[in-house]
């Protein structure tokens, strides 16, 4: 989903060696002297209930055994756990899985039966689950049509008879049904629109907007290209679809039309020679993108709820800013070519504005000139829209392994719900990937085996409107998990190609590598490699477009996004597109579904390096040296908007700046230069503040390394228990400023306009949607040139920074 950071911060990848082996008989003595010592364990149970876990008081033997890391009586130790991971999860299970998810209609709360159905499999594993609803407001497709009327001829001076217009072409706004694709020819398919889009009915000339990005947008306006009154015909990919919608809202269009362009697929066309799904791996012609026209980057969730939870009771509030109010719909680019050759000869041509107008035209061999319009008043699209808007119960799944550290959490989550019935990709890969996961994890269970750290599997409702089911939950249960919550993985698209992809917080890099690298990939190419071998190693920054979102931006829970996705030279995968179905995976997804498997052991040792290693595996170094990355990312951009001669702000002088002033730039007035210089005086605080987090993130983190070979090595004999319990309080004390680090960053007073939005490192690009922005505040105000505003930023950040490295 989330297009890649051009940048990689990555360069040098380090893998962590393999982990501890355990002494297995020193470990079962040890266990039997000190559990026939009742004094000495009750003196311990005493101590360790008051000082490890003071905040609950009590002490919970959930197998009758004392625990504690290097000595838990454990009959299922850590090798074996991973063992049991990699072992259990099979493509044929998998494939079953997907198999029952595709097989019918599942839209946000749309289909209770799949939610127990999920409940019931995850018990039958083991793990005790529930089912949590929340009341979400969105919308039901209704009615919508979309046409491209033309005067008639002979009554062209006649002007507002409405009886002279014909139609030219009236879009079929369907996908075709196919022989091969029976999730194609399902009853209960569901019709293409948006979700949150706005009901109207507008008529008007034709714009094509291009991508219908902010400098998109731009060029036109430079350009002098009419936008009001008009209807925009954009193309779909780089950035998230309402922010195309409410872009164009904002420039006064009344509608706009979203086309997938073929032009976006790469190698894989009919143009270059391939067949069309079913036959091929090219696009089917008449596959829609469907999707959620909501304003992403301004806050997900119930937008008549945010920053509660939309349970009954719970004041509504008018949905205003964050849902589109103009009407929008969804196309396949068989319907969208008679609106494009409207547009020819009229107006500018792509290739007269920048390289982004015309680097993926792909439909000129079907006789589209990509001309930008608009259509004269006598061409004009009517576009109709009609949703119903109801308030709804979904239903979150939730499954919990208790843990034996009541304050440490992990949670492990994907979403179910899907715009079609099939979502063989999205989710439902994912999907398919969680049950194999904790399937794996219910094996260990029945052997025995307690986590350390409990363990929370989401299967999340609503995540296609608007990331609804762990937005609320996440609402809910805040205070819980602010103090409790290590870590969120998530799961959406979890296989769609060959190739492994990941963005995390830098927190939590190590995991992914360690675990990518324990894991053998099914492409031999090279006989041996790993996951980790056929992958570059980058991972991306966090944005938004799937649930981690309320996890990491909202609650400041470091999160993990993986996924196996399509190359260049793949299939191309139809995106919320009746053909994203059991068919499409089984034929070009991933025959066999043995990424399915692959993606399930990397997502288990994941989960479990996290719950089930003393020392919490984070890296407080990664993130320290990130954050100096992203720092140089704002001076290049602050470069970049000065003046292109400035080579190197962090290196600028006053006189520099001074100067730089007198010879430059009409959008820098000379009233604010003296702005511009503080706020580039400033950075260097930041770097400061960073120096110091880098000098206690390195020694955190060398501290927990060492606590993590003595735990490994487990050589303190048990009647030196006051040394074995020191060494337990001071893994707790690690583990709690590892826990918390990623909550510094947070500011409770949010983003500049979107306050729902609490981190001040990463959030969805406020234009980009699904690809995460890094510092918002400061790239955001170097964008609209607000050197007082960035100078109020730089102050936010430093305090956290220094709150992050206070804490460590
Ligand atoms: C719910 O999902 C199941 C399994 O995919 C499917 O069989 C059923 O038809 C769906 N129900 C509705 C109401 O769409
Ligand atoms: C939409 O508006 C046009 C007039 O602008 C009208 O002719 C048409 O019937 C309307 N469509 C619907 C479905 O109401
Ligand atoms: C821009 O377009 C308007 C009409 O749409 C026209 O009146 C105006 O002269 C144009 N300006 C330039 C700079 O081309
Ligand atoms: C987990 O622990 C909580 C409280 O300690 C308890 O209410 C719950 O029933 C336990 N769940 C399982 C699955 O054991
Ligand atoms: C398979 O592995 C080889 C060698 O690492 C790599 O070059 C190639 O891109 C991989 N192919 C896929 C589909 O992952």
């Amino acid at each position: 989903m989330a297009p890649h950071e051009s940048t990689p911060l990555i360069t040098t990848v380090r893998v962590r060696a393999p982990r501890r082996r355990y002494s297995h008989n020193v470990l079962r003595r040890f266990c039997t002297v000190a559990l026939s010592s009742t004094l000495i364990w009750f003196l311990l149970a005493f101590v360790v209930s008051v000082l490890l876990w003071p905040h609950h008081g009590h002490y919970r033997h959930d197998d009758d055994r004392w625990s504690w890391p290097g000595c838990r009586g454990r009959k299922v130790s850590y090798e074996e756990l991973q063992r049991i991971l990699l072992d259990t999860p099979t493509p044929e299970k998998a494939e079953e899985w997907s198999k029952y998810y595709t097989s019918g209609a599942h839209l946000a709360g749309q289909n209770y039966s799949q939610a127990v159905w999920t409940k019931e499999k995850w018990e039958e594993f083991g793990i005790k689950s529930e089912i949590v609803s929340y009341d979400v407001y969105l919308n039901r497709p209704v009615d919508h049509r979309l046409a491209l009327l033309e005067k008639a001829s002979a009554k062209k001076d006649s002007n507002s008879d409405s009886s002279t217009w014909k139609v030219a072409f009236e879009a079929s706004l369907t996908e075709d049904v196919l022989e091969e694709d029976p999730t194609s020819g399902l009853d209960e398919s569901i019709p293409t629109f948006h979700g949150y889009s706005a009901s109207g009915n507008v008529t008007g000339s034709l714009v094509y907007v291009n991508y219908g990005t902010f400098q998109d947008y731009e060029d036109l306006i430079k350009a002098n290209v009419s936008l009001e009154g008009k209807v925009a015909i954009a193309r779909y990919g780089g950035i998230f679809r309402g922010l195309k919608v409410k872009r164009a809202q904002e420039l006064g269009m009344v509608g706009v039309i979203l086309y997938s362009d073929p032009g976006d697929d790469g190698e894989v066309t009919e143009e270059k020679g391939l067949e069309a799904y079913p036959k091929g791996p090219a696009r089917q012609p008449s596959s829609v993108q469907r999707g959620s026209a909501q304003f992403l980057s301004v806050a997900p969730g119930d937008p008549t709820t945010p920053g509660y939870p939309s349970k009954p009771g719970v004041p509504r509030q008018p949905v205003d800013h964050a849902t589109p109010s103009i009407p929008s719909v969804p196309i396949s680019y068989e319907d969208a070519l008679p609106f494009l050759k409207a547009l020819n000869g009229h107006g500018p041509k792509a290739e007269d504005f920048n390289k982004y107008w015309t680097r993926n035209t792909g439909l000129q061999y079907k006789g589209v000139h990509y001309n930008v319009g608009p259509t004269p008043d006598d061409v004009v699209v009517n576009l109709y829209n009609e949703q119903d808007y109801i308030t709804t119960p979904l239903w979150d799944v939730i499954g919990i392994i208790n843990g034996t550290i009541p304050d440490e959490v992990v949670v492990v989550g994907n979403h179910r719900d899907a715009w079609i019935a099939g979502g063989a990709g999205d989710p439902n890969s994912g999907s398919a990937v969680l049950n194999e996961v904790m399937r794996s994890f219910g094996e260990a269970l029945k052997l025995g085996w307690t986590p350390l750290r409990t363990i929370v599997f989401a299967s999340w409702d609503g995540e296609e409107y608007a990331l609804l089911g762990s937005t609320e939950w996440v609402e809910e249960y805040l205070p819980w998990l602010d103090k409790a919550n290590v870590a969120y993985l998530n799961v959406d698209v979890g296989v769609r190609g060959p190739h492994f992809s990941a963005s995390a917080a830098p927190l939590l890099h190590n995991v992914i590598y360690a675990a990518t690298a324990a894991v053998p990939s099914p492409n031999q190419t090279v006989p041996g490699q790993s996951v980790f071998d056929t992958w570059n190693g980058h991972i991306s920054t966090m944005g938004s477009g799937s649930d981690f979102t309320a996890f990491q931006d909202y609650a400041g829970v470091p999160s993990i996004d993986v996924g196996f996705h399509a190359g260049s030279d793949d299939a191309v995968y139809h995106y919320h597109s009746n053909y994203d179905s059991f068919y499409w995976m089984q034929k070009y997804g991933d025959p066999g579904f043995v990424y399915h498997r692959v993606m399930a052991q990397v997502f288990g040792l994941m989960t479990a390096q996290l719950a089930d290693v003393p020392v919490i595996s984070f890296r407080a170094g990664d993130y320290a040296r990130d954050l100096k990355g992203y720092v140089r990312k704002v001076e290049d951009k602050l470069e970049a908007a000065l003046s292109p001669t400035v080579m190197d702000v962090s290196a600028l002088s006053e006189e520099a700046i001074v100067e730089l002033r007198a010879s430059t730039s009409s959008s820098i007035t000379s009233d604010s230069s003296s702005d511009i210089i503080a706020f580039v005086q400033s950075l260097k605080r930041l770097h400061k503040a960073l120096e110091e987090l880098t000098e206690s993130a390195t020694r955190l983190d060398e501290k927990a390394g060492d606590l993590e070979r003595r735990a490994e090595e487990d050589n303190i004999p048990w009647w030196k228990w006051p040394s074995r319990l020191h060494l337990a309080l001071q893994i707790r004390k690690v583990n709690t400023k590892y826990k918390y680090m990623e909550r510094a960053f947070l500011y409770a007073k949010g983003l500049d306009g979107r306050s729902w939005f609490k981190h001040v490192v990463f959030a969805p690009g406020l234009w980009t949607g699904y690809a995460g922005a890094v510092f918002p505040g400061l790239t955001e105000s170097i964008d609209s040139h607000d050197w007082a505003n960035a100078m109020k930023w730089v102050g936010i950040i430093e305090e956290c920074i220094l709150k992050a490295a206070h804490g460590l």
